[in-house]
């Protein structure tokens, strides 16, 4: 019994940290726009921008580990589950909107580290706009895990 709720919970309370993370990195990309030389803004870009992907990480390990540990429901449950599929689809979407955000932090942090200062200006419009779609998707992935938890479209 405490093995499944204790993952449960763990998988719930990383919405609230994934959900914190891309909402607080929107606001720190704003913040650059305003003022592109804001050093304190892109440090607390990469601490929101780090929190991000620690809850990419535990998404996935506590997602996996109930989908196939046997917790609760088989695995089948969940593969023979549409709106499974919907809610990894949307995840996928994440990911794949992610690649340009995840490659630009990498080189600013490269940039950073090296003493020079990053060419933050050049596409945060966009970055704005990638991170704001992240931010809509993950709002609607709870309601297609709501509906998957109740077995809303077996096949
Ligand atoms: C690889 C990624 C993921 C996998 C494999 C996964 C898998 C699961 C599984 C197996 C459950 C249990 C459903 C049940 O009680 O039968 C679940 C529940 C849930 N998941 Fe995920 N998940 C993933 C990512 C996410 C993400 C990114 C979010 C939020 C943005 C999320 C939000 C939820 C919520 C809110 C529940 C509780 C649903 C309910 O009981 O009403 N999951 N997930």
């Amino acid at each position: 019994m405490i093995a499944p709720a204790v993952l449960s919970a763990l998988h719930v309370l990383v919405l609230a940290l994934g959900l914190g993370a891309i909402f607080a990195r929107g606001r720190r990309l704003r913040d650059l726009r305003r003022s592109p030389e804001d050093s304190v803004s892109l440090g607390r870009l990469f601490q929101a921008d780090g929190l991000w992907g620690v809850a990419a990480l535990l998404w996935i390990t506590s997602g996996l580990l109930r989908v196939f540990g046997r917790f609760e429901k088989t695995p089948d449950f969940y593969l023979r589950n549409g709106f499974f599929w919907v809610k990894m689809a949307l995840f996928g979407l994440v990911f794949a909107i992610e690649i340009l955000p995840m490659i630009t932090f990498i080189r600013w942090r490269i940039a950073r580290s090296r003493g020079s200062a990053p060419a933050v200006g050049a596409n945060l419009a966009l970055l704005i706009a990638l991170n704001d779609s992240e931010l809509a998707i993950v709002l609607l992935i709870p309601f297609a895990a709501a509906l998957m938890a109740r077995g809303a479209w077996l096949f």
